[in-house]
């Protein structure tokens, strides 16, 4: 028999004052997706019937960025009780299943482990409950658990109870509740606590009054960040997963602790990251790519072969083709690269298109950007730009066209054209000495 509707409740409403930011903390990011996102995504993988967000008075960021999904706005912040009883209108309707509830500030949600809540909870239980036994429980909430029966009997916070710190299974928020009965229990929940809140945890001992049974499943894989220090705590252990599958799927690191990946970067098969590589968002790299050291990639697509850096930057949607070459000290917004095409060394090139096998110098600016509109600029296959050439867009060279060394190309230069705008050059034989012995001559004067 297949499991209940499942739908789900974020508890986002916090004041993140621990986190000491102006911003939601849930708006914070790991792996460079904001840790509602990561909630989100491993919710979604019961597709649930609707995830709803509770957020505080002002927080349009927050509604912004979940977007679809409806938001209930939690006016005093009581607590996590209080923040899941304003969700409650958007359940009016979700009478019969299992509302699950998760708390925006967390990270390394288990997907198996979200099932497994699901699956206990339609054993039965009107609440479930998921724990976790970390080497340090800190201030996390602690489960008690009957011996006997095995039964979940109360969570404790640990704020003025020093008699529970001793227990090791401890509470990471997520509860499954059966949608029959939560509402009237969660009304039951009081504010007689040292803090004055209305704690969601109080939910266990109220059940169980009640008459209901509670269960808990256990999983490893959790942490709550309600800090700076345990933001960073969980960078640091996103990026390790991820070095780990980056290499497990076929990638060589030649240095994993100085690489840095986002929560949606693609890597191909034989791909090689030097030393000090950044991957920011939206980032794909098909196979046999060198990136050398000291790179700064963000929404860019790198093909096959293709060699990048050191110490370039890609940006924008820039793409790479096929065995092209983005060398030293080179910055793309937007440009497209065709197959083969080089840009070895120096160079912006900003909303351009350079064709297959051009070649553009070191040096090479496209000025893409006038004060106020954005222009492009097309170099077109075959093309050659000489050094420190300035391309003014809107502008276009042609296929296999030449622009001399030094040039400001401001008007198209047509197919297999030579443009320059150089001033000829002078020569004044044996001027050089001349002037030397003169200026010698009014040193040795002064001397
Ligand atoms: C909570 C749990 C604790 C658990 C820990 C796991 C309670 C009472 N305690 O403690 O048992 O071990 O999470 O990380 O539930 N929020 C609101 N409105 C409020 C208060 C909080 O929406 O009035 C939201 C916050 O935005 C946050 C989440 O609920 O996303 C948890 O709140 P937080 O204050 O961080 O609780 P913890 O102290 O971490
Ligand atoms: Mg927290």
């Amino acid at each position: 028999m297949s499991n209940p509707p499942v739908s789900a409740v974020i508890l986002a409403a916090g004041k993140s004052t621990r986190m000491k930011s102006a911003r939601s903390k849930v708006l914070h990011a790991v792996g460079g997706l904001p840790l509602v996102g990561h909630v989100i995504a491993a919710v979604d993988t019961l597709s649930p019937d609707r995830v709803a967000v509770v957020i505080g008075p002002g927080m349009d960021d927050l509604a912004d960025y979940v977007d679809p999904h409806p938001t209930a706005v939690q006016t005093d912040r009581r607590g996590t009780a209080d923040a899941f009883k304003a969700a409650r209108g958007l359940f009016d309707d979700f009478t019969d299943g299992t509302i699950l509830v998760l708390l925006g500030d967390t990270a390394f949600l288990s997907p198996f482990a979200l099932q497994e809540m699901a699956n206990k909870r339609a054993e039965g239980y009107a609440v479930v409950v998921m724990g976790i036994e970390p080497y340090d429980p800190g201030s996390y909430g602690r489960m008690i658990v009957d011996p006997e029966s095995g039964e979940l009997t109360e969570i404790v916070e640990v704020a003025g109870r020093d008699d529970v710190r001793h227990i090791g299974l401890c509470n990471t928020g997520v509860m499954a509740f059966d949608a029959s009965v939560i509402w009237e229990l969660v009304d039951q929940i009081t504010d007689d606590n040292p803090k004055g809140e209305f704690y969601l945890t109080d939910i266990v001992a109220i059940a169980r009054a009640a008459g209901h049974r509670c269960a808990h499943i256990v999983t490893d894989s959790f942490q709550g960040i309600d800090s700076r220090l345990g933001l960073a705590e969980a960078e640091m252990t996103w990026q390790d997963a991820a070095r780990r599958a980056a290499m497990e799927g076929g990638a060589t690191l030649l240095d994993p602790a100085s690489t840095y990946f986002s929560y949606d970067t693609i890597l191909g098969q034989d791909v090689t990251i030097a030393q000090n590589v950044v991957l920011g968002p939206g980032v794909v790299i098909a196979d046999n790519v060198r990136i050398e050291p000291f790179c700064h990639l963000e929404h860019c697509r790198i093909e096959s072969g293709a060699s990048i850096g050191p110490f370039a930057r890609l940006r924008g949607g820039a793409e790479v083709g096929e065995d092209a070459k983005i060398g030293t000290f080179v910055e793309s917004k937007n440009g497209k690269f065709g197959k083969g095409a080089k840009t070895p060394h120096l160079s912006y090139v900003g909303d351009a298109e350079v064709g297959a096998g051009a070649n553009v110098g070191a040096g090479v600016i496209t000025c893409n950007y006038d004060g106020v509109l954005k222009h492009k600029t097309i170099i077109g296959e075959g093309a050659f730009i000489g050094s420190n050439s300035a391309l003014v867009a809107p502008v276009t060279v042609g296929d296999r066209a030449l622009v001399g060394a030094g040039s400001t190309i401001a008007k198209d230069v047509e197919a297999e054209a030579i443009a320059t705008t150089r001033s000829p050059q002078k020569n004044i034989p044996g001027a050089a000495t001349k002037r030397r012995e003169r200026l010698q001559k009014i040193k040795d004067s002064k001397a």
